[in-house]
């Protein structure tokens, strides 16, 4: 049925690092039945697909031979319990329009994950996170769907595994699968969360919901780039988890090193740290660059080439394994013509 589209539609306003990749065909679907119609077409015709909510965590290698899903499946609906809201969120509401949603009603709780780009459904693929809060905090249930069978299956927050940019939607249930809902719990007893190092400065007589919120927005529009305006998918790569064995044998020298300890022992450490203190400077391939305000945040300054982006990205993992004995570990799923690609550790440049 697709026979005739080959490669014509841009991805270019379909992802937020604006690569300008085509696919054979996009579609924007906002019901359930849409999503599994398409699916099933796309599957007895072997034609691949991928399914995208806002496209901010990212990268096209090249260009998709498949179909892009556009999800926009929304709604809201409100269960009010003794302690608690309970939400139930379909997956391609916007986790911004969620948050703004939430304070407007006066359920508080979800001020710290402000301006996230990204649909429900990714959110709680990736269990997002900001300022002392994940998604993992807040979550009560994921609702995934099997496009094979249109079996809905409800995984409970205990069983999703979620960890650090993590969950089992990351690694177990992808092919085959979409998610479509998310529970999110806020309870009634509203307790601020300003451990962050960034918020020490909210006057704490004056503490509430939108001093927070407005805290928030306010750093994040300072060091992170417009996506409007410059090509971006946030932190391209995690912050690594070290051992404290290795921070004392290969950081020794760096005393100041921002770190965070974990619950089992280890200790979290800022990549963006690391890469600043490799001296960079004003490090550019084609016009993929540094952002400069943060050096977590790989830009396309204009007309980048996915290829120009993995080679700057190459050269940072390398230049940091070579200084400090740690492999930064992407944190963006990468796109080939056919589907998600595992560049996972090491970053290849064979697959271009
Ligand atoms: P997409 O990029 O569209 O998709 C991501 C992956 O999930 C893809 O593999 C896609 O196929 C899959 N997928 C999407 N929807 C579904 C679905 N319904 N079912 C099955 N698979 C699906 N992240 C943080 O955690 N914290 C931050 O502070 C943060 N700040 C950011 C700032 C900027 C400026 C940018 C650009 C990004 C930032 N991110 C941050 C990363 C990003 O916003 C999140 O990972 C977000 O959840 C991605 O949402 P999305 O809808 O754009 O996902
Ligand atoms: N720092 C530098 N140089 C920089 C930027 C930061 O040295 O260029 C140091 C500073 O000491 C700073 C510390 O690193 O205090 C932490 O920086 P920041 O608060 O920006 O946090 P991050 O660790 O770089 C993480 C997330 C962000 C999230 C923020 C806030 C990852 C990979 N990134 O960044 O998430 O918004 O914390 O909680 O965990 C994303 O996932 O895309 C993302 C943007």
């Amino acid at each position: 049925m697709y026979k005739n589209q080959i490669y014509q539609k841009s991805l270019k306003n379909l992802n937020t690092f604006s690569i300008d990749v085509t696919a054979k065909k996009v579609i924007f679907i906002k019901t359930i039945k849409s999503l599994i119609e398409i699916c099933k077409k796309c599957y007895y015709s072997h034609i691949p697909y991928i399914i995208l909510g806002e496209g901010s965590n990212v990268l096209f290698l090249e260009n998709y031979k498949g179909i892009v899903i556009i999800n926009r499946i929304k709604g809201i609906q409100v269960k009010e319990k003794k302690n608690s809201w309970l939400l139930h969120v379909f997956s391609g509401e916007k986790w911004h329009d969620l948050v703004k949603y939430t304070l407007r009603m006066g359920f508080f709780g979800l001020e710290n994950l402000a301006l996230i780009p990204g649909c429900l459904g990714s959110a709680a693929i990736q269990n997002i996170g900001a300022y002392g809060l994940e998604l993992k905090n807040i979550c009560q249930y994921v609702d995934i769907i099997s496009l094979k069978n249109s079996k809905i299956i409800r995984i409970e927050k205990n069983l999703c595994k979620f960890s650090y940019r993590n969950s089992l939607f990351k690694y177990k249930y992808t092919k085959g699968y979409a998610v479509i809902a998310v529970g999110i719990q806020i309870l009634k007893n509203w307790n601020p969360i300003i451990f962050h190092s960034l918020l020490k400065n909210i006057n704490i007589n004056k503490i509430n919901p939108y001093t927070i919120y407005n805290s928030i927005c306010r750093i994040r529009k300072k060091k992170l780039p417009n996506i409007n305006k410059l090509g971006n998918a946030g932190s391209f790569f995690k912050n690594p988890i070290i051992s404290k064995k290795h921070l004392k044998k290969h950081l020794s020298l760096y005393f100041n090193i921002p770190h965070y300890f974990q619950i089992d022992g280890s200790i979290k450490i800022s990549a963006a740290w690391l890469i600043e203190k490799c001296n960079f400077n004003k490090i550019q391939i084609g016009d993929a660059a540094i952002y400069k305000k943060q050096k977590l945040v790989l830009i396309n300054r204009k007309i980048a080439k996915p290829k120009e982006i993995l080679i700057l990205a190459k050269i940072i993992q390398k230049s940091i394994l070579k200084k400090f004995k740690i492999l930064l570990e992407p944190e963006i799923d990468f796109i080939n013509s056919s589907g998600k690609v595992k560049l996972l550790k090491n970053i290849s440049l064979k697959s271009l």
